[in-house]
């Protein structure tokens, strides 16, 4: 039983509720190896007495799993996409748009939605269910403080409206857009998504997932927008079977549930 990965796996969701059996299992199992190397244990029983022990260790792990790389507009192309088409024709079909923005790390893609959408309206007619599995994450995205790095792809129009240097040499964001952004953590392999939703965002995180994974997530997010609504995909995903779903493709990583 001792470096039995199955078990492994079953300890794993005990102690987190994390499904590791929904995860592309090369990639997870070299990063938890290295990990277990990196705290320089044999095998995965004596990591799993350690995580039980240890909270520190426990948050350590679940953040290392959980790939967390994120920067604002990631993807320039798309956001435009956004900008000039996906926007206009939500304004068109809802009067306050809910957004939904699954799995967003440390918060860069949520304030970058605030900010795009912001160009377009008043900030009372949208808001922004930001969520992501991983705790510490989330905290840093409530903070709202960043690097000049993570900033560097951001057009300089935003970068200047919602932006201030602050004492510790990072840029702080805006209050007005934390206001619109409601920071909660959700499991998309086990909680219940929210519902009557206009634009679901869901970038570079169905990646680490198994076909059957995205296959259940992807019914759900259908499930969650409300007809007309929109779902954002991110330059790693695709999704095969979107005409079996229901969607119509509207633009590259674009799908919309129809009227
Ligand atoms: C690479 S980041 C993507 C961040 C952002 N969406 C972007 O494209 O820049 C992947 C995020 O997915 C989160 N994640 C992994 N498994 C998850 C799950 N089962 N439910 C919700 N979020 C998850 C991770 O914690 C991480 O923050």
């Amino acid at each position: 039983m001792i470096n039995d990965y199955e078990f492994f796996k079953r300890e794993v969701y005990n102690i987190t509720q994390i499904d590791l059996n929904y995860y592309k299992e090369k990639q997870m199992k070299r990063r938890i190896d290295s990990l277990i190397l990196r705290h320089h244990l044999d095998g995965y029983e004596s990591f799993l007495r350690l995580l039980k022990n240890d909270d520190d260790i426990l948050e350590e792990f679940v953040n290392y799993l959980t790939i967390n790389v994120s920067e604002f507009y990631r993807n320039p192309d798309q956001w435009r996409i956004l900008d000039d088409e996906v926007i206009p024709s939500l304004m068109d079909r809802f009067e306050n748009i809910k957004i939904w923005s699954a799995a967003c790390s440390t918060g860069d893609e949520p304030y970058t939605i605030a900010m795009v959408f912001a160009k377009h309206m008043s900030k009372s007619k949208f808001s922004i269910y930001a969520t992501d599995l991983d705790k510490q994450v989330l905290k840093e995205a409530a903070l709202g403080e960043y690097t000049e790095k993570s900033l560097a792809g951001l057009p300089k129009e935003y970068f200047k409206e919602y932006f201030t240097l602050n004492k510790d040499s990072n840029y702080s964001v805006d209050a007005s857009l934390k206001k619109v952004i409601k920071f909660e953590r959700h499991n998309l392999l086990k909680d219940p998504f929210p519902k009557n939703l206009s634009l679901i965002v869901c970038r570079n995180v169905l990646i680490y997932f198994t076909e059957e994974a995205k296959d259940m997530i992807f019914q759900q997010f259908y499930d969650s927008l409300a007809p007309g609504g929109i779902l954002f995909l991110g330059a790693t995903e695709q999704m095969m079977n979107y005409k079996q779903l229901g969607f119509i493709r509207k633009a590259s990583f674009f799908f919309e549930k129809p009227l």
